[in-house]
């Protein structure tokens, strides 16, 4: 019988990979494309009969590479955990959410051990992909793995291994972003790193798995506390009056030392809003307030109250309120040009308007439907004949296919949140732009200083 090595090396091992979303079917793709045999687990029948049919519903994986991999039948959707008695690696890409109380809810995670746990075998390697807490590979999935008898590093391998795609990159895919592989020893390091080796261009190994998961923590809580620094400093350059676009792209000409970050409505997506939670909630059992993480989540978390503010004080210029005013959305999706609304702000954006009495409609081309308020709302078209008949209009999401010239020349009133309305030459009082000083009304009043109050007589 042949080692797991043995079997990476020659190719003919066979994978599994458990939960198939952003992160899942890319991976299986390229696990597949690799030319190892895959089979694709997944709970939710809609998305197994889809890829039984060569369908793809992720816009980052092309039809044809799944339907050339099903009829090839290097890859096996089914919802049947039963498989996983032959396969020699599983990759877990469950969902990482947050409970209602916002703490971790790893029971995505513990599900997914569950069903591993039946099947597990000597020479399998488990690596667990979904973003979480340091500590969740050794002191949750192993003790349960090794209640089977079998011992991590000697009969079995696990290691956890952090995706690190960024869904809508036309640059970096999963194949091309370096992969971090931490190990629970040794040996499970060794072998997840060389089964990585077989499809992603460069591996990084670490010395546990506590480590790469510390990792992913620290590249999300990173980038979250740096948007919410600049999404502070667009509040300051409103009051000042400064184009906080113009102050990051200029310190941004420093070669060394900078890195620029840009503001906008507020954090949206599966990972940046939720994985800094996991790790303050970690630290929080050991007695230690994670500040930053607090203070990004806070900051980032007032972005949508700020653009409901904006949109208050530009119809107001009109001597208009919100009740009653038309207000079109453009892009509900978290970032351009995917559809992913997990989280998104334009949803909490939308949701204060509601609560406010604006008459709601929304624009974006990757989401043809929105399930908002109770009610279910469809995308309308972006023509200028509907933006003309709006109050207001927010730039919310900056998807590619926006002809902005078109649209501030249509509107009478545009809220951009995201610099779309940059190189615009014409129709520039109609924009009210975030951390651009143009919309706080009377900022300058508050700058001289001399309001005072007396009960004697003024001298002027
Ligand atoms: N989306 C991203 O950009 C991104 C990037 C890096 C890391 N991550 C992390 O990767 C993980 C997965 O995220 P995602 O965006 O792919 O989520 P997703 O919701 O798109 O996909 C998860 C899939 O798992 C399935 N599933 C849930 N429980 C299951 C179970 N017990 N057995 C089998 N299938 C199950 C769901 O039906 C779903 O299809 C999360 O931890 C996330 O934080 C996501």
């Amino acid at each position: 019988m042949h080692t797991l090595k043995e079997k990476l090396e020659r190719r003919n091992a066979k994978a599994a990979v458990i939960g198939l979303g952003y992160v899942g079917l890319p991976l299986a793709m390229e696990i597949a494309h690799a030319g190892f045999e895959v089979f694709g687990i997944d709970l939710d029948g809609n998305k197994i009969s889809a890829l039984k049919q060569g369908k793809s519903y992720i816009s980052d994986v092309p039809e044809k590479i799944v339907k050339d991999a099903v009829s090839a039948a290097h890859f096996r959707p089914t919802s049947d955990f039963s498989v996983l008695k032959d396969a020699d690696t599983v990759s877990i890409c469950v969902p990482t959410p947050l409970s209602k109380s916002r703490d971790p809810d790893i029971s995505f995670i513990l599900a997914a051990t569950e069903e591993i746990k039946k099947y597990l075998h000597e020479g399998q390697l488990i690596v667990l992909e979904s973003t979480t807490y340091p500590g969740t590979t050794n002191e949750l999935i192993l003790p349960e793995l090794e209640a089977s008898g079998l011992r991590a590093g000697k009969d079995f391998y696990l290691a956890f291994s952090p995706e690190r795609i960024d869904p809508g990159n036309p640059s970096f895919n999963t194949r091309n972003t370096p992969k971090i592989v931490g190990g629970i020893t040794e040996e499970c390091g060794e072998i997840a790193q060389l089964f990585y080796s077989k499809f992603i261009d460069r591996v990084i190994p670490v010395s546990s798995s506590k480590c790469a998961e510390m990792v992913k923590l620290l590249e999300n809580t990173f980038r979250s506390v740096n948007i919410g620094m600049v999404n502070e400093l667009a509040q300051m350059c409103d009051l000042l009056g400064v184009d906080v676009y113009e102050v990051i792209d200029a310190a941004a000409t420093k070669p060394f030392g900078f890195i620029p970050f840009y503001p906008g409505p507020g954090l949206g997506g599966h990972c940046i809003p939720i994985d800094p939670h996991y790790l303050a909630w970690k630290l929080k059992a050991l007695n230690f307030q994670a500040r930053f993480i607090g203070l990004a989540a806070e900051i980032n978390g007032m972005m949508p109250a700020v653009v409901t503010t904006m949109v208050a004080d530009g119809l107001n210029r009109a001597a208009k309120a919100i009740r009653g005013s038309r207000v079109f959305i453009l892009g509900v999706a978290y970032k351009k040009n995917v559809s992913d609304c997990r989280e998104s702000p334009a949803l909490d954006v939308m949701r204060m308007l509601m609560d406010k009495g604006a008459v709601l409609s929304y624009n974006d081309p990757h989401v043809p439907n929105l399930k908002i308020g109770g009610s279910v709302m469809h995308s309308v078209e972006a023509s200028p004949a509907n933006i003309a008949a709006q109050d207001c209009v927010i730039l919310l999401t900056d998807h590619s296919a926006y002809d902005i010239a078109q649209i501030v020349a249509a509107a009478k009133l545009v809220i951009d949140t995201r610099n779309s309305t940059k190189d615009l030459k014409v129709f520039k009082d109609k924009v009210m732009k975030l951390g651009a000083g143009n919309n706080v009304p009377g900022a300058a009043h508050y700058e001289d200083g001399h309001d005072e109050a007396s009960v004697l007589p003024m001298t002027h």
